[in-house]
């Protein structure tokens, strides 16, 4: 997952608009938060597309899974601490004020079991007070099968064509991610495939409300793909 797309992450999404999100985030984590600092933690970073505004108001460190996506991310954050985990076991000798999980990279969790120890693990590292803001994958509901879906980067020294047609088994979207890839030296081919879990909004909310976050949901979030706001 991301092993061979990392080095292209930034490119592919340059589309989107982390400046933007990062000033509607920082609206909502000061409206829902009740402790008093700006310890943030950023849960599945990537490369630290919002890290790199969220540090203007936050003391912040990252967390994913992947380790292509984390060189990337320290190669761009020098000044910020990493870490290597899986959001579901992570276990830090820390508490935060605010911890965030953006981009629906929850949905890399597949089943609702993995969903609820994820909220559970995440919401053990808030401060009192502390607020826990996941940006979801796609309900059942939403979920179009067989929509074509396609990305293009057109830089002097690098064209990408990704595209995918979206599949599903049983309750997980499964997204094979053709990648046609142009740079000076060659053009390369690959597939990554993605499965991501479709979960209800009433699973969303059952894993925050299970581990006493009081918690509501924003139709509208960062991106038109919501998000679950949970106090501690
Ligand atoms: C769509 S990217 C989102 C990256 C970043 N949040 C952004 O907005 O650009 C999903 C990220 O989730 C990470 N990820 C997937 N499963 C994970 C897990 N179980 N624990 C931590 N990170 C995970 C991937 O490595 C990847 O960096």
């Amino acid at each position: 997952m991301y092993n061979r797309s990392a080095e292209f992450y930034d490119a592919i999404y340059s589309f989107k608009d982390y400046e933007k999100e990062v000033a509607k985030l920082h609206e909502l984590i000061q409206k829902h938060k009740r402790s008093t600092d700006n310890d943030l933690l950023e849960v599945a970073c990537g490369t630290g597309g919002h890290i790199k505004y969220l540090k203007n108001d936050y003391s912040v460190e990252g967390l994913d899974l992947n380790p292509q996506m984390l060189r990337l991310a320290r190669k761009k954050h020098p000044d910020v601490v990493f870490h290597r985990g899986d959001m579901v076991s992570f276990k830090l000798k820390k508490h935060f004020d605010a911890i965030t999980c953006l981009f629906s990279a929850i949905g890399h969790l597949k089943t609702r079991r993995r969903l609820g120890l994820a909220v559970r693990n995440m919401s053990g590292h808030l401060k009192p007070g502390g607020v826990l803001i996941v940006e979801p994958w796609i309900t059942p509901q939403q979920w179009r099968k067989r929509s074509v879906h396609a990305n293009f980067v057109d830089q002097p020294e690098l064209k990408i064509a990704r595209m995918n047609i979206s599949k599903s088994r049983g309750k997980l979207s499964v997204l094979d991610m053709h990648h046609l890839v142009a740079t000076p030296n060659r053009v390369e081919h690959f597939v990554e495939r993605l499965e991501l879990g479709l979960f209800t909004q009433d699973e969303y909310l059952d894993a925050f409300r299970r581990v006493g976050l009081e918690t509501s949901y924003d139709s509208e979030g960062l991106m038109g793909r919501g998000l679950y706001i949970g106090t501690l």
